[in-house]
C-alpha cells in the first residue's frame, strides 16, 4: 500500500510517499520545500508569508513525491494530511489541497496529527520500536513526554508551560547573531565552549510532575548578555552555546529519568528537530544506557518536519479507520495537549 504525506503545519511544505509491506514502512520519495530563506529576512516565521509560500510550493512538491516514488495517483491507497497543530493558514493549504486532491480521485483521506507524525518518524530506522514506550517531542513548538500506549493513542506524561526548547535555542542564537533557525548552530558553537562556565536557572519545574518551563532560562542568558555588553565585558558565545546547551541537555535528561522510573518503560524514542542536537542525543543514549533502555532516535534527516512521518502516523490512523470527510478542518491545536 502507498500512502502520500502532506505537511504545512509551519515552514516547510513536504509530500512523501511511504510504502508499507507487511507492516514494514519504506520512504520512496521525501520532497521537503523550505521556506527558512525566507524567514530568515525576519528573523522568524512570518505566517502570512508561510501560507503562501506553502500555496506555491504545495501542487508541485506533491507532483515530485508522485515522480520520485515512480507512482501515479490511481495507485495510492490514502493521502494523509497534517491537520493540527501548527499556524492556522500554513495548516488549511494542506489541508485543503490534500482535501481536494483525495475527493476528486476517491482515495481515503486521513487527518494526522503532527505530534503523532514526529513519533513516527522513529519507527523508520528502527524495526524493533513498538508501543507501549515513552516519547519526547522536542521542537520548535513543542516539548513533551508521551506515553505512546499504541500506535495511535498517546498520553500526555508532561509538557513545557511556555516556550519549547528549539524556540529556546533559536532566541538565544539570533541574540549571538546566527541566522533563524540557530539552534543546529548552536550546537556546532557548544563544542568550542564550556559547559560549565556560566550558570543558567534549569528549565526543568521543582516537583513530582514531568515538566519544563525554558522562558526563566531564556531571560537569564539574555540578561547575561546585555549586562556584560552594557559593562563593556568579553562574552565567550562559546561559553554560552555551551553553558545554555548543558543546562537544556541536563533539564531534559532529568525529567526523561523521572518519567522512565515513574512508568517503568523499557523503551525510549526522541522526535522533533531538536532530536537532531548532537549533545542531547548522546547524553539520553548514556542515560538510556545507564538505565537499560532501548534508545531509538530517527535519522537526523527525519527528526525536522517531513511528510513521511505523517504518510506513516497516517497509516496508523488508516488502520484504525480514523478517516475524513468533506468537513475536515484545520485546527491551530493539538487534542493531545
Ligand atoms: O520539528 P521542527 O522542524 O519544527 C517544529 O515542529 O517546530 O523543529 C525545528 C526546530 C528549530 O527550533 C531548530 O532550531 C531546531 O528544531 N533544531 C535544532 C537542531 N536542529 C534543528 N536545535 C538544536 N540542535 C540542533 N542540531
Ligand atoms: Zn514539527
Amino acid at each position: 500500500m502507498y500512502i502520500l504525506g502532506m505537511e504545512s503545519s509551519c515552514d516547510e511544505t513536504s509530500a512523501s510517499i511511504v510504502e508499507i509491506i507487511d507492516g514494514r514502512p519504506y520512504i520512496r520519495s521525501n520532497i521537503v520545500a523550505s521556506q527558512i530563506d525566507i524567514h530568515r529576512l525576519y528573523g522568524g516565521v512570518v505566517p502570512e508569508i508561510a501560507s503562501r509560500a506553502h500555496i506555491e510550493a504545495v501542487s508541485r512538491i506533491t507532483h515530485e513525491a508522485l515522480d520520485g516514488a515512480g507512482i501515479t495517483l490511481k495507485e495510492l491507497g490514502a493521502i494523509a494530511v497534517t491537520s493540527s497543530p501548527g499556524l492556522i493558514g500554513a495548516l488549511l493549504v494542506g489541508v485543503n489541497f490534500a482535501k481536494s486532491l483525495a475527493f476528486a480521485n476517491g482515495i481515503p483521506l486521513v487527518p494526522v496529527d503532527h505530534i503523532k507524525g514526529h513519533v513516527a518518524a522513529a519507527y523508520f530506522e528502527n524495526e524493533d520500536l513498538k508501543p507501549p514506550f515513552l516519547a519526547l517531542v522536542v521542537s520548535g513548538g513543542h516539548t513533551s513526554i508521551y506515553h505512546i500506549k499504541d500506535y495511535a493513542e498517546f498520553e500526555e506524561l508532561g509538557t513545557t508551560r511556555d516556550d519549547a526548547a528549539g524556540e529556546a535555542f533559536d532566541k538565544i542564537a539570533r541574540v549571538m547573531g546566527m541566522p533563524y533557525p540557530g539552534g543546529a548552530a548552536l550546537d556546532k558553537l557548544a563544542y568550542e565552549g564550556d559547559p560549565k562556565a556560566i550558570k543558567f536557572p534549569s528549565p526543568a519545574l521543582h516537583g513530582d510532575n514531568l515538566d519544563f518551563s525554558f522562558s526563566g532560562l531564556k531571560t537569564s542568558a539574555l540578561n547575561y548578555i546585555n549586562s556584560s555588553t552594557q559593562k563593556g565585558l568579553a562574552i565567550s558565545y562559546a561559553d554560552v552555546a555551551a553553558s545554555y546547551t548543558e543546562c537544556v541537555v541536563k533539564a531534559i535528561c532529568t525529567k526523561v529519568d523521572a518519567a522512565l522510573e515513574k512508568s517503568g518503560a523499557t523503551m525510549f524514542a526522541i522526535s522533533g528537530g531538536v532530536a537532531a542536537n548532537s549533545h542531547l542525543r548522546s547524553a539520553l543514549a548514556r542515560l538510556c544506557d545507564k538505565k537499560g533502555v532501548r534508545f531509538a532516535m530517527p535519522d537526523r534527516s527525519l527528526c525536522g518536519d517531513n511528510g513521511a512521518m505523517i504518510a506513516l502516523a497516517g497509516y496508523f490512523e488508516y488502520q484504525k479507520g480514523n478517516f475524513a470527510d468533506t468537513y475536515l478542518n484545520a485546527s491551530a491545536y493539538s487534542p493531545l495537549d
